[in-house]
Parts: C-alpha cells; structure tokens; sequence
C-alpha cells in the first residue's frame, strides 16, 4: 500500500486552501486538488508491504512536539511535476522538528525516504500548463494538533486515514 505521512488542514483552512486551489488552477489552466484532500505532507513512504504499517505507524507515537500554528502564504510552482503549491516563508520551528523526528524515526525503521531537504509545501494544483510566478499571499493556517498516517489508493488515488496521533509533550 502507499502511504505517507501528513497535517491535515481544519476545516476552515481546507475551505480557504481549496479556495484558492480553484483559482491557482484557472490561472495555470491545471487541475485543482480538492478541499478534502488538500493536506501538507511530512514523510513519503511510496509503496509499504502491508505488514511494514505497523512499523511505519510506531514511527508517530510520544512524538514529543507541542501543538503550533502554520502560516501558508507564499505561492510557487515545481517546473518538473508540473505542481503549483502554497509554501510557508517562515515555517514554526516545531514544523521541522516535527518532520526531522518523524523522517529519523522511519528510516531507523528501514524506510527509504526523500533525501532532499524537506520543503513544506501544500500542492493546489497539478498538472499545470502554465508556470506560476512565485507570490506572497493572505496566509492561511490552522493549528496543528495532531499527525496522520494515510494510504492513497492506487486506482481512485483516494486518501484514507489509517492512523492518527495527537501532538503533545
Ligand atoms: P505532492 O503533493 O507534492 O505531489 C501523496 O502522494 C503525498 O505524498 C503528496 O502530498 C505528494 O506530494 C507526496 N509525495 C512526496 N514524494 C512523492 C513521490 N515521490 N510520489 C508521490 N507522492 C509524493
């Protein structure tokens, strides 16, 4: 199965962020994602045996990081995949804790992850025609209170949520 890692949006936020998908995706002539799959991912862990999950699950338990805020105001566009995105110009430090301990945690476990640095990132739009000129906009947060492991189904590219983990000391 394919799994990542991820921050789920509250609801408000996804609203906003999906907003703003539909009109990112006019302006590339790309297709927007829409709001109940808008996320930011942590960890990509691509395809897992199904009897690795639990391993790949034990990876988020006492993660050890406090609730904090995310601020999305900053547009921008990957040229390779042809993705536009919202990125964060000044990302909470507990973000990149967060993420570090996670990544760290997964290949300890025998994960094979990314190796470059991470760039957090909300895809808006894919299959982008047009390139997006990077701009600052509105931010748009939530707080994050909790981490979720997801599958993407291979043929729907549906999301289920497969586990979840509150953030705390
Ligand atoms: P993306 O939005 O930039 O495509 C599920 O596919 C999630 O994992 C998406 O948020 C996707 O990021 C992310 N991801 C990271 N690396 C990936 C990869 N190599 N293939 C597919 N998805 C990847």
């Amino acid at each position: 199965m394919r799994l990542f890692f991820a921050l789920w949006p509250d609801r408000p936020a996804a609203e906003a962020l999906a907003g703003l998908a539909a009109e990112v995706a006019r302006k590339v002539d790309g297709k927007a994602v829409p709001p109940e799959k808008v996320h930011l991912t942590l960890a990509f862990l691509g395809e897992v045996a199904e009897e690795r999950a639990g391993d790949a699950a034990s990876a988020a338990e006492r993660l050890r990081v406090r609730p904090f805020g995310l601020a999305f105001d900053t547009l921008g566009w990957f040229r390779g995949a042809r993705v536009a995105w919202i990125g964060c110009s000044d990302p909470d430090p507990r973000l990149v804790a967060l993420q570090s301990r996670l990544a760290e945690r997964l290949r300890d476990r025998g994960f094979a992850l990314d190796d470059r640095p991470y760039a957090p990132h909300i895809t808006l739009a894919r299959k982008a025609g047009r390139p997006l000129l990077s701009s600052a906009v509105e931010p748009i947060g939530w707080r994050v209170r909790e981490v979720a492991l997801v599958r993407s189904e291979a043929g729907t590219g549906r999301y289920t949520t497969i586990g979840s983990w509150k953030l705390g000391r």
